[in-house]
This record gives C-alpha cells, structure tokens and sequence, in this order.
C-alpha cells in the first residue's frame, strides 16, 4: 500500500479537476465533517479531491468520476439521509448507465441501536457494485464510536486510492456538473414560539416542557411545509452567551476578535455556529497533548470506544477546560476544532388538521448538576432557561415516512410511549379524532410518578371516555406499589395483545432507543413465544410485523 503521504507528480494531477471526489450523505453533519477530513488527508498524499454533498451532484454525473470516496449516514428506520434522498432514487432507475469507470470506497455510519444498521450506505455500496463500479477498499459500517474507525478506514483508503489514480496516470475524471455550488440541504423555516408551559410538577431535573411553534407563514391558512403526525421538527437554538463567555475568559480570548478565514467574531460563532456539547475527537486529542496530568492521554490510549464515549456524554468543552485549566487553543484553532452547532429534533405532538401552521412539542429539559457547576442543555435547556412566547425560532421539517398512522382509518394501532416518547401519539390523536377514525387506539405510557411527570394525562383520559382510546395504561416506575416500566404491562396483556396484533394492528413505540426499545421487542418476542409455543416461531411473528411496516419505531 502507498502510505498516504504519497505525493504525486504534478503532471499526473489536472490543474482544475479533481482526482478523487469526496461524496457525503448527511442528516446531522457528521458525515459531511468525515467528508471534509477525507479530503484534507487526500489533498495531504498530494491528491486533488473535492468534497461534494449527494445533493449537489447529479447521479448521472457519476458515470464521469473515476475515484470516489463516499461516506453516507442512515436516518429513521433505516433511511437514506436528506441529501442523499433524490440520488438514491435517480441511480435506482432501471436505464442507468454503467458506471464500471468508477472505482469507490464507501464508509456507511450508523448505530447499531437501530435494526436497520448502516442500511443506507450499504444499499448504495450495493447499488455502484451492481452498476459495474469497483471497489477499491471494503466498506466500513461505523457505529456511534465512529471516530476512531473512520480516521483508521480513511487512512488506508487514501493510500489505496493515491495508488490507483497514480496508475491511472492522465486518465483524470471529466469534467462534472455540480448542481449548485451551495449544498441544498434541508430548509429552514422562520417561526415563533408562541406558547411555553410546564408540564410536569414537583423537580425541575425532570422537566418537561410544551412549547407551541408558530410557523411563519407565506399566506392565509397555508404552511410552508406539509407535516404529518408522526414527524419531527429541528429548532436551531444557540449556546448561552453566559457559557461561551465563560469559555473565552478560560481560553483568555476575546470575544470580538474575528478568527482568520471567518468573518464572524468568537463571541458570535461559539453562540450561533459551533457546538460546545459534542467535542470531535480531535479536539481531545489536542487538549490531551497539553494535559499536564496525563489523564486525558490516558483516558484515550487505554480506553475502549465504550469509555471514551462515556467520558464524552459527560464532558462538554467548559468541563474539559474547569478540569485541565492549563489547556490553551488559539482563536483559529478553536474554531476549526469544535463542530458546526447542530440543531436538536423534537416529535410533533399536534396534528396539522388542528392547525397547520402551529405545531406542538414536547421536551424534557436537560439539566443537570456536574460538581460546582448546573449544566443545561443547548436547546431544551436554553429555551427553558432563555426563551419566552413571542420569540422567533428557526425550525426545519423532518419528515418520517416509516412512523405515520395507517391509510386505513380503521385499522387498529398501538402505541408504547416512554417519558416524551408519548408525544407523537398525542398528534396520532388529534388526527384520528379530527378524522373520525374508526380503528381502535391503545396507549401505554411510562412514566416514574402520577404526582410527577404524567404528559397529557387529562387529554388521554378524555379521549378514554369518548371512546377514542380504547384502552389507556398508564405504567409508573418510581411509586410505592412496585416498579413498572411498559413492556411488563403488555406482558400482564400479553394474550390481549397479540390477539390484536394478530387481527392486524400497527404497533408504534417512541422513546429511548438504547434501552426501552430493545426491552420492548424482547417483551414482545416473549410474549408471542409464549402464545405460540416456540422461541422460532415467537421471533417469526415479530419479524413478520417488521417486515410488514406493522412494528414502526420512532427512537432516540
Ligand atoms: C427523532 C428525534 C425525536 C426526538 N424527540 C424528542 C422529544 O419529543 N422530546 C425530547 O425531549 N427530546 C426529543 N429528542 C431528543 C432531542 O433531540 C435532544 O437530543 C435533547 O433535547 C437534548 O438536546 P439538548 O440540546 O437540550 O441537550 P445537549 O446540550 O445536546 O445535551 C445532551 C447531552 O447531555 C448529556 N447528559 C444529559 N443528561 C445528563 C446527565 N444526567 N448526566 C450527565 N450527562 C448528561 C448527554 O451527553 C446528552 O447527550 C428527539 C431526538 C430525535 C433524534
Ligand atoms: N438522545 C438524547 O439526547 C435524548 C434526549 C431526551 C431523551 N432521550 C431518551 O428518550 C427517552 C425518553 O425521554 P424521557 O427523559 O422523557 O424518559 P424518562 O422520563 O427518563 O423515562 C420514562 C420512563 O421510562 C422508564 N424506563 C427506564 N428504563 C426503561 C426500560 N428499559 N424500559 C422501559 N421503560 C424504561 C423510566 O423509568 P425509571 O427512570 O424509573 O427507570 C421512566 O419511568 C429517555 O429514556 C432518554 O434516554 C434521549
Ligand atoms: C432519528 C435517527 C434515526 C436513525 N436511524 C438509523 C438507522 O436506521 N440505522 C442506523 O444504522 N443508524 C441510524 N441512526 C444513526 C445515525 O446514522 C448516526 O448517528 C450517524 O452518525 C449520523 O451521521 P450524520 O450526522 O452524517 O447524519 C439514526 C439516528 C437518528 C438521530
């Protein structure tokens, strides 16, 4: 393999056209940053890349790249991310050329919390190999910790590509078209917060917050985007001033100097643009090498990506710099190491037929104590803390195919919430009330203590005594009487469940992904084993649901 600092010789690299294209997929950006990290390692081992969003290259135009890198994330239940949404339909068509040009990597993230593991890249992977295109390095599937395995993949693929545009000698890529020198992305809305209150009573670490965003609309009745229950909504909400100021005074920079290359000054960039949460792994890097204890070297040599993701979740940037005063960023490279201030998505609890141009949510503040210091959260904890009705907020639709209520308005549905993972079916409510759906409706929610934290508690039971909840359980965990979470009433109602479920109905389940979903598919699989008299043909049933869009999840 050629190691990737590989140069190679100037008559070999076109001026103008680059050799290797660098193709992201992104729905949160870590893609489109592992992207950018490609092509400053290629343009290092003397390459020529050009980094390229999947929205701003027409599929077609691929049958002109003869080297490409792509890296591509997956989104809802196993989805292709926004940008990669219109490219994935065009290089499905059944007349697309053969592209057998082309040689290309592909590094697919995901989690693999999610069934549908890495499902986007590995279809799109599968997809260039059927067109004929070759792949040059084996494709990676990239979990959570995915840092560390992306930084090891695109280090190999470098060095294999540097090796075979070399050989490719003047044979460089043609020119190609690239739709628009900005990337599309998803679009932003104007909108205002029009109600705040708080939902829950008694700790305010438990918060829950209800917030109606009024969405700025082009005229009379319209919304600017269609929205269904079972979608969610991005707010873009910047840092506390109070935090980034707290951050330059550590660093001993000033807020209004403007970092070279950027035409912001630091105050504004750490409030409106860089994330002071999730440090890149570079980042850390960095300030490791100027820990004095060595903890933090450490912590990253002997840790498993398990412990350094866990390090990670409770260390945002003012907590790195309370425990390592002596670290020290300049302006520049401060900025280049944080990542771009990402927005925060929320479940719709309202339905559009309701009102179309005012949408509800519901967030659960986070907020919580680390020694000394209260730590917020970007955005539920600073419109808790910060935000008041009257507000104007930046919002972005993001539409969920795979977790909408049933065509059929008589079909039966289930829904197992957890804490704010009650909110969709809230919005699946209204619809169905506003409708005059026939099908019945069964809730569980989980939640710790009535007295507490029960959401909408009064709405449901209402909807309990008009008949449009047929059944309404409501599961506490924190009481005098023992704990319950969801899964052990559906297996108190186990044979009542799979009846229904049997007879067709859909089952929804919103909440923490990491623990409540698994439990709930076991819970589940148990119960069917139980009714069906076999572990085989218990998990068949489930799958089988899956494979009928009856088992739809909507988890974080
Ligand atoms: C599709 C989707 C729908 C969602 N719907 C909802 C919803 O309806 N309601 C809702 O409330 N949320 C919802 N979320 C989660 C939401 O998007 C945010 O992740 C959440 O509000 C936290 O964002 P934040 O900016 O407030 O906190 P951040 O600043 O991002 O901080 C969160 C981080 O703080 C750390 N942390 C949190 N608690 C603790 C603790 N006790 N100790 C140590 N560290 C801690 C963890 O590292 C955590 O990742 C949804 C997420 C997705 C992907
Ligand atoms: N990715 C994110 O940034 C993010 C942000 C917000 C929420 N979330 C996730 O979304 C979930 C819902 O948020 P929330 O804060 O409203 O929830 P929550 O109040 O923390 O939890 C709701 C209920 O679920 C119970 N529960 C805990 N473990 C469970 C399990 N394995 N199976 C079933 N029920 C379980 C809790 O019980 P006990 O607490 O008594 O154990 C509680 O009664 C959270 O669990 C959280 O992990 C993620
Ligand atoms: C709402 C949501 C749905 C997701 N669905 C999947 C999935 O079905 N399969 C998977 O492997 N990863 C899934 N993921 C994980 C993302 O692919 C992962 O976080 C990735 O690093 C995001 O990269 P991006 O920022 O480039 O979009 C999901 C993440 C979120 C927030």
């Amino acid at each position: 393999m050629v190691p990737h600092s590989t140069n190679l010789s100037s008559s070999t690299v076109p001026d103008t056209e680059p050799n290797l294209y660098v193709l992201y997929g992104t729905e949160t950006g870590n893609s489109k940053k592992l992207a950018s990290d490609a092509s400053a390692a290629a343009d290092r081992a003397g390459l020529h890349a050009r980094v390229l969003g999947l929205d701003q290259l027409q599929a077609q135009e691929l049958t002109k790249v003869r080297h490409a890198i792509l890296v591509v994330s997956t989104t809802g239940e196993g989805e292709m991310p926004y940008n990669a949404v219109d490219f994935w339909d065009a290089l499905g068509a059944d007349d697309f050329p053969r592209i057998e040009q082309l040689r290309y990597g592909m590094l697919a993230l995901g989690e693999s919390v999610y069934d549908h593991f890495c499902a986007a890249g590995i279809a799109l992977d599968e997809r260039l190999a059927k067109l004929g295109a070759t792949r040059l390095v084996d494709r990676v599937d990239c979990d959570y910790d995915f840092e560390t395995h992306a930084a090891t993949w695109l280090d190999e693929a470098i060095g294999v590509f540097a090796e075979s545009i070399q050989a490719d000698g003047s044979a460089g890529s043609e020119a190609v078209s690239v739709s628009s020198s900005h990337e599309g992305g998803r679009p932003r809305h104007t909108a205002h917060i029009a109600a705040k209150r708080v939902l829950t009573r008694g700790k305010t670490e438990r918060e829950v917050v209800h917030y109606t965003i009024a969405l700025d609309t082009p005229g009379a009745d319209a919304a600017p985007f269609d929205w269904q229950p079972g979608d969610s909504l991005n707010l873009f909400y910047g840092n506390d001033p109070a935090l980034a100021h707290d951050i330059l005074n550590r660093l001993r920079l000033r807020a209004d100097d403007v970092p070279h290359g950027t035409d912001k000054s630091l105050g504004e960039l750490l409030t409106g643009h860089l994330e002071l949460r999730a440090l890149s792994r570079e980042l850390v890097q960095e300030a490791a090498a100027q820990d004095v204890g060595d903890e933090l070297q450490h912590m990253l040599a002997q840790s498993t990506p398990e412990v350094f993701e866990a390090w990670r979740e409770s260390h945002d940037l003012l907590q790195v710099l309370i425990e390592h005063p002596e670290i020290r960023f300049d302006a520049e490279r401060l900025v280049s190491l944080l990542r771009p201030l990402q927005p925060r998505a929320y479940s719709i609890a309202s339905s559009p037929l309701r009102d179309p141009a005012s949408i509800d949510l519901s967030a659960r503040t986070v907020r919580y104590r680390h020694g000394l210091r209260t730590y917020h959260g970007v955005v539920s904890g600073g419109l808790s803390q910060r935000a008041s009705a009257g507000d104007p907020i930046e919002v972005q639709h993001l539409a969920t195919p795979s977790f909408r209520l049933p065509d059929d308005p008589a079909t039966d549905i289930v829904m197992v919430g957890a804490g704010v993972g009650v909110a969709p079916f809230r919005a699946f409510l209204q619809h169905r009330a506003a409708r005059g759906d026939r099908g019945r409706s069964w809730l569980l929610h989980g939640i710790r203590n009535p007295s507490e934290d029960e959401l909408y508690a009064d709405e449901f039971a209402a909807w309990r005594h008009d008949g449009l909840l047929f059944s309404y359980d409501v599961c506490a965990s924190r009481v005098l009487d023992g704990r319950r979470y969801v899964q052990h009433r559906m297996a108190e109602r186990g044979r009542e469940l799979f009846g229904y479920l049997d007879e067709g109905a859909v089952l929804y389940v919103c909440g923490d992904a990491r623990r409540m979903a698994k439990d709930v598919r076991c819970a589940l699989r148990a119960i069917a084993t139980d009714v069906l008299g076999s572990a085989a043909r218990g998990e068949s049933f489930v799958e089988g649901l899956q494979a009928g869009r009856r088992y739809r999840q909507d988890v974080y």
